[in-house]
Order: C-alpha cells, then sequence, then structure tokens
C-alpha cells in the first residue's frame, strides 16, 4: 500500500465514474488517476422550491445522465468499449437520486462485462484533495463541508479514513443556505452569502459561538440567534435587511468560518497533524478558503484546497477514489444496492 500511497498514479485503469446523490448529475473519466474529462449537469427545477425536492432530483438525473456520460466520453475522446470498469457512488445521498446511478452504472458494467466499483460519497470528498497537484501526503486532516455534512476526518491512507468530530444537528452548508433563507436569498443561498459578504463588514454583527465540547459542530443555535436577531431588528425598521445585507451576510460568514477553523485547529492540535485539507461544496466559500490559508501561515500547516469543480459535487472525486480500489481489484457485486445512510 505505501506505493500506492506515495505515487498514486502507478498501475493502470481507465474508469468511467457516475455521480448522483444529490441534485448534481456528473460523469467522469480518469486514466492511470488522472482525470480526462469532469462533465456536470446542475438541477435549475429545485431553486423555485427553496431546496432540493427528491422526487424531482430523481425524474432530472433519469434525463441527465445519459448526455452526461456521453459528453465525459467524448471529452475525454474514450469509447465505451475501452473502459476497464465502471464506479458509481454507493452512499450517502437521497435514495432515488442514487438509484438512478446505480443502475445506470450496473447495466453498463454487465452489458460492458466489465468490473463495477462501489464509492463512498463522502470519503470521495475527502480524497478530491488527490486529483490535482500539490497533493497532501498522508496523514491529514480534512474539514468536509457540504450541504448535508460537516466532518473533520483523519485519513492515513486512500484506504483509512476515520470521522474524529462532525456536526450534532446541521451542516455548514444547511447553516449558509437557512441563514440565507431567512435574509430572503433564493436556493442555495451559501454562494450569495459569500458574494455579499465579500463588500461587507464582518465585525459589524456579533453572532454567538456555540460551546461544543471535542471536535464535534453545531450550527442550529446560530441559525435561531440569526431569526431573532432579524425579528427584533425588522421589529424596529422594516428596511433593515435591505438596508444592511452586505454587513450581515459578512457577519453570519465571519461566524460560520471561525466555528469550523477553531474546531480544525483544535483537531490539528489533538493530532499534531500540520497536512490540512478542506473539501465539500461549502470550501469554495472564499472567506474559508481564505480563513484556511491565513491560520495554516500562522500555524506552519500545508494547506490544500481542491480545484473549484472538485470541491462541489462532481465524478471526478468518484473516479479517484474508484482508481485506488482499482488498483486493489476491489470490486462489487452486480447485486450491490445503494443506500441512504452508510457508515464509514
Ligand atoms: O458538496 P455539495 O455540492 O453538495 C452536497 O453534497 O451537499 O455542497 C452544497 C452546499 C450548499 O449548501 C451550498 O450553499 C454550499 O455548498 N456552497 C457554499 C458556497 N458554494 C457552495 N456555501 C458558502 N459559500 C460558497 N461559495
Ligand atoms: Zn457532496
Amino acid at each position: 500500500m505505501n506505493d500506492v500511497t506515495t505515487n498514486p498514479f502507478r498501475g493502470r485503469g481507465l474508469i468511467l465514474a457516475i455521480e448522483s446523490s444529490c441534485d448534481d448529475t456528473s460523469a467522469a473519466i480518469c486514466a492511470d488517476g488522472e482525470i480526462l474529462s469532469n462533465i456536470i449537469a446542475s438541477q435549475k427545477i429545485h431553486e423555485q422550491y427553496g431546496g432540493v425536492v427528491p422526487e424531482l432530483a430523481s425524474r432530472a438525473h433519469m434525463q441527465n445522465i445519459v448526455p452526461v456520460v456521453d459528453v465525459a466520453l467524448q471529452k475525454a475522446d474514450i469509447k465505451l468499449a475501452q473502459v476497464d470498469a465502471v464506479a458509481f457512488t454507493q452512499a450517502p445521498g437521497l435514495i432515488g437520486s442514487l438509484l438512478v446511478g446505480a443502475q445506470f452504472a450496473k447495466s453498463l458494467a454487465l452489458s460492458l462485462q466489465k468490473p463495477l466499483i462501489t464509492v463512498h460519497h463522502m470519503q470521495a470528498h475527502v480524497l478530491a484533495n488527490m486529483i490535482d497537484e500539490p497533493r497532501p501526503s498522508f496523514p491529514f486532516l480534512c474539514l468536509t463541508v457540504s450541504g448535508g455534512h460537516t466532518q473533520i476526518v483523519l485519513c492515513d491512507s486512500p484506504y483509512e479514513m476515520k470521522v474524529i468530530g462532525e456536526t450534532i444537528d446541521d451542516a455548514a452548508g444547511e447553516a449558509f443556505d437557512k441563514s440565507a433563507k431567512l435574509l430572503g436569498l433564493p436556493y442555495p443561498g451559501g454562494p450569495l452569502i459569500d458574494k455579499y459578504a465579500k463588500e461587507g463588514d464582518r465585525k459589524r454583527f456579533a453572532f454567538p459561538e456555540p460551546n461544543i465540547p471535542g471536535l464535534n459542530f453545531s450550527f442550529s443555535g446560530l441559525k435561531t440567534s440569526i431569526l431573532y436577531f432579524l425579528q427584533a431588528e425588522k421589529n424596529k425598521n422594516n428596511h433593515f435587511i435591505e438596508e444592511n445585507l452586505l454587513d450581515i451576510c459578512a457577519s453570519i460568514q465571519q461566524r460560520i468560518v471561525s466555528i469550523l477553523l477553531n474546531k480544525l485547529q483544535k483537531a490539528a492540535k489533538d493530532t499534531g497533524i500540520k497536512n490540512i485539507c478542506i473539501a465539500g461544496g461549502v470550501s469554495a466559500n472564499s472567506g474559508l478558503r481564505n480563513g484556511l490559508t491565513e491560520l495554516g501561515n500562522k500555524l506552519g500547516w500545508n494547506t490544500f484546497i481542491p480545484k473549484f469543480e472538485y470541491c462541489t459535487d462532481n465524478a471526478a472525486m468518484i473516479a479517484i477514489t474508484a482508481y485506488y480500489k482499482y488498483l486493489r481489484n476491489e470490486f462489487a457485486e452486480i447485486t450491490v444496492s445503494p443506500t441512504a445512510r452508510a457508515e464509514w
């Protein structure tokens, strides 16, 4: 295993990977661990509902999956017959969405007579850090922050990962999206808070930091305090949000980022690990990216942030994870099923 971890591109294998766990349909091709294409079709339909509607997500995956796979093959200049293995996200996620990707991948593997590889979505977010140079060396810590998860993962190798801290209620992405909703912003509000925060004063409003022991996180108290704060201010001035939007966004972002980075700092101290990565959709947040870089410089960390398209849900991260499994012949039975929840 050591030679796999020091030289991740050893071995061979052309892998077609599919990701369909939530509301993005994605397909990627990787050869010898190098990503040749990564196509993502996002589903706009959910915006009007203020959140992902599972039934609509499954239907959109059904419509998107064939064209997305076709474009991924074309962009990589690969014929289906050349594929050595087919990979898909098995868990966790919305079960109807996962089933579309799983059935498609299984049918493809069966018809091509090629091995099938199952991938854990959260492990794949962590290993997105292994796609491009510079790659972290093992062991590293990864703060995985998405719409559904907030975890600190201790990663000893591509095959050995352990969750050492996680949220006890909302995920960081939910904290962004729910705060945005309270401000009347459309779903998903995280990127909009980020955009407005860039022009606001992050010290203007002080939202409380929860006092949660150990490496776990909590964001539900923050949401409640924002709600009460906005209600009180709107009672005094009905235009409070419009007049102060930039500063409110900057202050909310500042608090979410500080909650994340304080726990990450504690994890680094507890474990003595200085290779620190972030992953997941919220790692696209500019406040978190800048904050991590600043903290890393101060504490002598080696910090790693994947390219934007590998932060949000994507099949390239499924492909790289599948590649490591391919090197060890870790193949799945054709009867395998996806599951909404999954232990590590
Ligand atoms: O990893 P991801 O694409 O999907 C899940 O597996 O959940 O993460 C989506 C989450 C959403 O909550 C979205 O608002 C958040 O990531 N997000 C951001 C930013 N870009 C995406 N949150 C804050 N700032 C951003 N720039
Ligand atoms: Zn995700």
